[in-house]
């Protein structure tokens, strides 16, 4: 990804997400040195992913499909994609955060291996309300 891409990955994140990220969020990331891919369809942006590794681990902090092309198969890619591309960084474990409401990405994690291993009280905003976060990790090396 590149700043060059921003203007698409912000229409994918608002018609993605009820809470996006801010275009902030991933200059931030851009800036930070986070590792940041765009998934190209015969050069259309169809998806995208941004995390971290650090000290062994892998912090997956956002991957999105374009709602058109979800539940096709790519999330499963691009997750598969971006594991590999961690392990090349160093990453020896990867670890995430998820609204226990968001069906697709659960079924996504799962389906790669990754473990429930807690539970993070009222993590997310949700209207009026907060949401907790499921905690996710997957034992690298592997994949
Ligand atoms: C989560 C997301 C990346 C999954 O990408 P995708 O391309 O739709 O997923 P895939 O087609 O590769 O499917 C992967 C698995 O998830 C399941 N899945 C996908 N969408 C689903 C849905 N709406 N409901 C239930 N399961 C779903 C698939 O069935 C598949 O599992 P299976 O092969 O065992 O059936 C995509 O839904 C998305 O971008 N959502 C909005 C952003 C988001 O919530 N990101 C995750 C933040 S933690």
């Amino acid at each position: 990804m590149s700043f060059s891409h921003l203007p698409l990955v912000m229409e994918i994140e608002q018609q993605a997400y009820p809470w996006p990220w801010t275009e902030g969020m991933f200059v931030d990331s851009l800036r930070n040195g986070h590792l940041c891919y765009v998934a190209l369809e015969e050069g259309v942006l169809v998806g995208y992913a941004i995390l971290y590794v650090a000290v062994g681990e892998c912090h997956i902090l956002n991957i999105c499909v374009s709602p058109r092309r979800q539940n096709q198969g790519l999330g499963q890619k691009l997750l598969e994609y971006v594991l590999a591309a961690s392990v090349d960084h160093g990453a020896e474990k990867a670890l995430l955060e998820v609204r226990p409401s968001n069906v697709a990405a659960v079924a996504l994690y799962q389906r790669a291996g990754f473990e429930q291993v807690g539970v993070r009280k009222d993590y997310y905003p949700a209207g009026s309300e907060r949401e907790d976060a499921l905690v996710f990790t997957l034992p690298l090396g592997r994949v």
